[in-house]
């Protein structure tokens, strides 16, 4: 691949703006393709990579103010005219858009309001305007999730025929099938909120709805998702949170691809980690005592080093698995381990930890928020980290437990499948298949009973930390599924 320009579009980019996984992945794999598609390249045969973002208000401060501004435009939207800001920023050879509405994007939060779907029609309409205003000719243009998913809608109905898309090839990723930006069309939403005419309707109407996700996997040249594993999950009736027709479709057309995600190893790196009590590396692992015992101190638990500690960081959401550690919960407690959970979500799940930490006080602690540095400092004390999810398209907590150290505990779905293969098949962590909370707990007691034959545990340690979960491998995937597209 030469001189092609690749544009990535996405809602969340790291170390900008950030809420969960989708922010982790942007924030990593442009560099890595930028680096792997130009891999001994001479510089004017090298290929662009151009990310387009949404300058939230909601920005990492000394970020914000390394953003240049480049120029303006008006984007029309159906009867709607807005400003748009272009702002700009380069890294490690990727050059970065931020596109800027005070009126859809000064917000407290990223997602979650009344008008969502027309704050990202208005994005995607913008990304659009702005490739043709900055005189861009992409070559790949790579969508993610929903909010990006009306650009290759856009590009078959209001930019059809425009010659500077004639060799545009588009692929929309799919980092979690359940959040689909799927509108009732009451309120007459393709016309007057996505500005598409009636008669390209079609394209995102789906069983009775306006649907941006089935719009896009349509509109699309390429599908892919985050696993191989979900890939092929999101096939069946009941995962496909209603997109099976369109999935099966999809699939039929041999559009469906699957590459796994990887995670930054210098964004997540305990030997440099300036988050952690001690920082440490696969050869000094047993320095996660001392990060133990800090954070025993620091969270007012019972100081022992010797005691395995039970980590959780995820959202507090039921396709997480929470309900299977509430039904375990007691039989939990009654081990001889502490256990930290951090993570927002569902108000029951939240006040039924908080009462398990008035019932539990020297064995567990519930701290309810989103907080880097403490998830930081977690995976490093921790031995144990517990992910049991229902479902989960790739999943970056158990690689980056790994990576600190903290033996992983999977349920084998989607991502975790592919990347977390049990000890007793010469694996890396511990896994468990059905959606049974005594299955969880089974393999939870040997994790435990493992953990206390202090030479096997560090064995065990040691195999985690080496496997390496970073990005070259998928980077290349990607580039090779760019080169398909292309043709
Ligand atoms: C979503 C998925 C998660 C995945 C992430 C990045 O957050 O739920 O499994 O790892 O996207 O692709």
């Amino acid at each position: 691949m030469e001189n092609k320009t690749i544009v990535i579009v996405a809602s969340e980019c790291q170390p900008f703006f950030a809420s969960g996984g989708l922010g982790d992945v942007i924030g990593s794999l442009p560099q890595k393709i930028y680096k792997e598609v130009n891999n001994k390249l001479e510089d004017d045969k090298k290929n662009n990579v151009v990310v387009f973002l949404p300058l939230y208000s909601k920005f990492t401060k000394d970020l914000r103010n390394k953003l240049v501004y480049v120029t303006q435009l008006t984007v029309k939207l159906s009867w709607r005219q807005q400003y748009c800001g272009i702002f700009k920023y380069v890294e490690k050879g990727v050059t970065y858009y931020f596109l800027d509405n005070e009126y859809y994007f000064k917000r407290g939060n990223y997602y979650g309001y009344f008008d969502d779907a027309e704050r990202f029609a208005f994005f995607s309409k913008a990304v659009v305007d702005s490739i043709i205003h900055l005189d861009i000719q992409p070559d790949i243009l790579h969508m993610n999730d929903w909010q990006t998913g009306l650009i290759p809608v856009y590009l078959r109905t209001n930019y059809y025929g425009d010659l500077r898309f004639m060799n545009t090839k588009t692929i929309f990723t799919i980092h979690n099938i359940e959040y689909q930006g799927n509108y009732n069309l009451d309120q007459d939403i393709i016309e007057d909120v996505f500005g598409i005419d009636m008669n390209d309707a079609y394209i995102l109407e789906y069983k009775g709805r306006a649907n941006i996700m089935k719009g896009a996997m349509e509109a699309s040249n390429f599908v892919s998702t985050v696993s191989p594993t979900y890939a092929n999950e999101i096939l069946l009736p009941e995962k496909s949170h209603g997109l099976y027709e369109e999935l099966l479709r999809v699939k039929a057309e041999g559009k469906l691809r699957g590459i796994l995600n990887g995670i930054d190893k210098d964004f997540y790196n305990p030997a440099k980690d300036k988050a952690l009590f001690v920082k440490y590396d696969k050869k000094t692992s047993e320095l996660k005592k001392e990060n133990k015992v800090n954070l025993q101190q620091m969270l007012n638990l019972p100081v022992d080093e010797n005691i395995p500690m039970i980590a959780m960081i995820t959202r507090l959401v039921s396709h997480k698995g929470i309900t299977l550690v509430r039904d375990a919960f007691e039989k939990i407690m009654n081990e001889p381990v502490q256990m930290v959970i951090l993570g927002t979500g569902d108000v029951s799940f939240e006040g039924f930890f908080k009462d398990m930490e008035n019932r539990h006080g020297n064995k567990l602690r519930a701290i309810i928020a989103f907080n880097q540095d403490l998830s930081r400092k977690i995976y490093a004390a921790s031995d144990i980290f517990l992910m049991p999810s229902i479902a989960e398209p790739c999943g970056l907590s158990q690689m980056i437990a790994s990576r600190y150290g903290s033996v992983p505990l999977v349920r084998r779905t989607g991502g975790l499948a592919d990347s977390i293969v049990d000890f007793t098949v010469k694996g890396n962590g511990y896994t468990f298949d059905n959606i049974d909370a005594g299955e969880m707990y089974t393999v939870l007691k040997r994790a435990i009973s493992d953990y206390y034959d202090q030479d096997g545990w560090a064995e065990k340690v040691k195999k985690v930390m080496n496997v390496d979960f970073g990005w070259t491998k998928s980077a290349k995937e990607y580039i090779k599924m760019y080169q398909e597209v292309l043709g």
